[in-house]
């Protein structure tokens, strides 16, 4: 995969902008609030259709707009085509592929794909189980549109059964009428296994990578893992059983809070270095070091999913680490088909020697 050209008419900080991307490796750079996170968001809205950042669309509007509009001219190695999406406070979001229309926003998926690294997640990935389910979730939404699909169906189930938990719990019963509940949880089951099996299976080929990335980074005497909690079972009729016996054992409990106690929405990806919770007891650089092996990962799996190779976006990824982990980034960036990083330094020697710099200060 790689994007040519982006045109941003309007987004965000920029009233228009259009930036060739000629080389494979290009780092954009200018000082502090210039728009160079905005960039890599922009380029990634095209991939995915909303915001990485888990910002609104409405946000993504300049202040004095009614709307952005973003473009890429981008191939996957065999077409080329011109993603779009456009949005603005009256009508909504819809995206464009080659200038017909697409049915959903989200058919955008798999189409051209990202990995996107960002400081911020380092903090908010480790520290918030949500943010760590949803690293999961754009990962594997990207690679099988079944998940995509799987995702949604859950989440509106999940909301319908809650409403139902919320009445039981207001109405002071014990439990909710098993006759209304029981088409909600056959469905929640079906769906929460899937997701569950899809997410186990995603991280067991990721394991490998991610481990093997960590290693090139850090000293010898340093292990990171990952393992995933929140359902015993591995395969699919285990997983079914499995969430069919908790929702059994805890109506009762339901019912009092009045929510769903248990399910891929509520489960948890885990970090770990030395045996020990990462984001507990990493340093700063090595919370850091985690995060990029996982997204490094996260590519080298996508790749073996599809067969094609995502973009990394690597939002100031070079800050706080050390020479020795910068050196190594570099040389694992060589490995990658296209990779689009930025920094608000001037671009030193070794950058220089690898990347197109793009200077956003003009
Ligand atoms: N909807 C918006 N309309 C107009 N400006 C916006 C909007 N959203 C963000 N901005 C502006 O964009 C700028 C931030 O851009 P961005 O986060 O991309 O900067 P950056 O170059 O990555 O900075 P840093 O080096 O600090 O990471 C800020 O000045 C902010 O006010
Ligand atoms: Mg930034």
């Amino acid at each position: 995969m790689r994007i040519r050209e982006l045109t941003l008419r309007p987004f965000r900080n920029f009233a228009a902008i259009r930036l060739n991307f000629a080389a494979d490796y290009a780092l954009v750079f200018g000082p502090n609030g210039r728009g160079k996170s905005n960039i890599l968001e922009a380029i990634s809205y095209l991939s995915i259709g909303k915001s990485v950042r888990g910002a609104k669309d409405t946000q993504a509007v300049p202040h004095d707009e009614e709307f952005f509009d973003i473009q890429g001219q981008c191939t996957d190695g065999r077409h080329e085509q011109q993603l779009r999406v456009f949005y603005s406070k009256k009508e909504g979001k819809k995206a464009f592929a080659d200038a017909s229309a697409l049915p959903r926003v989200s058919d955008l998926l798999g189409v051209f794909r990202t990995v996107h690294f960002s400081p911020e997640d380092v903090s908010l990935v480790l520290r918030f189980p949500a943010q760590r389910r949803r690293l999961l979730d754009i990962l594997i939404s990207q690679s099988s549109a079944t998940y995509l699909r799987d995702l949604q169906r859950y989440h509106r189930v999940l909301a319908q059964r809650n409403h139902l938990l919320r009445a039981a719990k207001k109405s002071d019963r014990s439990r909710a009428d098993p006759q209304v509940m029981e088409p909600w949880d056959a469905q929640l089951i079906e769906l929460g296994a899937q997701l569950r099996w899809h997410r186990l299976d995603a991280l067991e080929k990721l394991r490998a990578p991610f481990r093997r990335y960590y290693d090139r980074f850090s000293p010898a005497d340093e292990e990171a893992d990952i393992g995933y909690q929140g359902a015993r079972e591995r395969e699919l009729d285990p997983l079914r059983d499995e969430l069919r016996e908790v929702l059994e054992r805890r109506r009762e409990q339901e019912a009092q809070v009045g929510h769903t106690l248990n399910g891929p929405h509520r489960d948890d990806l885990k970090f770990s270095l030395n045996g020990e919770s990462a984001e507990v007891y990493a340093s700063e650089g090595q919370l850091k070091t985690v995060l990029i092996s996982w997204k490094l990962a996260e590519a080298r799996y996508m790749e073996e999913q599809t067969s094609r190779q995502p973009v990394l976006l690597l939002d100031d990824v070079f800050s706080e680490l050390d020479p020795g982990r910068t050196g190594e980034l570099l040389n694992i960036m060589d490995e990658f088909d296209q990779v689009i990083a930025t920094t608000p330094q001037e671009p030193d020697a070794r950058q220089e020697a690898r990347f197109e710099p793009i200077n956003l200060q003009k």
